[in-house]
């Protein structure tokens, strides 16, 4: 389905310095990347800000041509080819509108119907059964501008996959949603990939959005694939690492517990690291409890970048 081989994608950047000067300066945003995903995989793509995720995506669907290497989608080029390509595949930019801004919803599915030339009732089975499973029945006559971003995300949704691509390309699909429309988007994908056979690649930074949809993913580090493989090994071998949180009545100096060690603290609050190898969240926190009256309590997975940090960590001579 898609080909990467030896990828790089370098930006010139110029900018003013004083009057007359000009300086030229530039950004590798992708190094030398190579995967490939084979059809019916749902893989994800993950890594910290400005790490090269975009500038893939947008090299993968044809917007921008890499600077060396080569790329294959479908068995195209995707600069070369891209008119036939978005013909095949579906693309959703989380931050980006596919749709016509002043017009409902349901107009701009019409319009897409007319762009790609779908067959009539392979169009409305698929609006009906999109609808339906991302409960958009009730938005499809309001102007897009006027929906919020779950709504809307949801729409986009449904615009990538009108045309039945076997392949669907997503840039950040859950930046910046709420837990419902983010659990309706990742259900919505995972059906899709399950039922239909579409190949799905996403990019987030959200690792909670891999562990639930992939099997799969790369991670990318300012522009260098780290890492590709397995999420539920990757998970038992690296993310391993749970920090409870916890608010107490009052301020308390850090506590000294068997269950874990205190990483952080703030006023009444304190940030306990623990190894859910060797214990439970329900034995820090009964140790908590049973130190000082708690107010408050939760639960954190670890950030992208503490991974990111551990696999270096790991492979660094000791
Ligand atoms: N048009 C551009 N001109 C110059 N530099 C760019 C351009 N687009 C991206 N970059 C730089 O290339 C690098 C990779 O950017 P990219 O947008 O691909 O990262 P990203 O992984 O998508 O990050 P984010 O999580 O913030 O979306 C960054 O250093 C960014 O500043
Ligand atoms: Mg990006």
């Amino acid at each position: 389905m898609i080909r990467l081989a030896g990828v790089d994608k370098t930006y010139v950047v110029r900018t003013k310095a004083g009057r007359l000067r000009r300086l030229r300066r530039e950004v590798r945003a992708v190094d030398d990347v190579s995967f490939t995903v084979d059809a019916g995989e749902m893989v994800g793509y993950l890594g910290p800000n400005g790490a090269g995720k975009s500038t893939t995506i947008k090299m993968i669907t044809g917007i921008l041509t890499p600077t060396s290497g080569e790329i294959s989608v479908l068995g195209l080029t995707p600069t070369a080819q891209r008119r036939e390509l978005t013909r095949q595949i579906g693309v959703v930019f989380g931050q980006r509108s596919q749709l016509w801004w002043d017009l409902p919803l349901v107009d701009s599915f019409e319009l897409l119907h007319h762009v790609y030339r779908t067959d009539r009732a392979r169009h409305d089975h698929n609006l009906a059964e999109f609808v339906e499973r991302l409960d958009l029945g009730e938005f499809l006559d309001v102007p897009v501008r006027q929906l919020s971003l779950g709504q809307r995300m949801r729409g986009e949704l449904t615009a990538a996959l009108l045309h039945d691509p076997a392949l669907v390309v997503l840039d950040e699909p859950t930046i910046g949603l709420d837990v419902v429309s983010k659990f309706a988007v990742r259900r919505f994908l995972q059906d899709t990939n399950r039922e239909r056979g579409t190949t799905v690649l996403l990019t987030t930074h959200d690792l909670d959005d891999v562990e639930h949809l992939c099997q799969r993913m790369l991670i990318i580090d300012r522009g260098r694939v780290l890492l590709d493989g397995d999420v539920a090994q990757f998970k038992a071998e690296h993310g391993t690492e749970r920090t409870v949180v916890v608010d107490f009545d009052r301020e308390v100096s850090p506590l000294r517990l068997s269950t874990g060690e205190v990483v952080r603290h703030d006023g009444p609050r304190q940030w306990i690291r623990f190894d859910r190898r060797r214990t439970t969240a329900a034995e820090v926190i009964a140790e908590l409890t049973a130190a000082h009256p708690v107010r408050d309590l939760a639960i954190e997975e670890p950030e992208i970048e503490d991974l990111i940090r551990r696999i270096y960590d790991s492979r660094s001579p000791p």
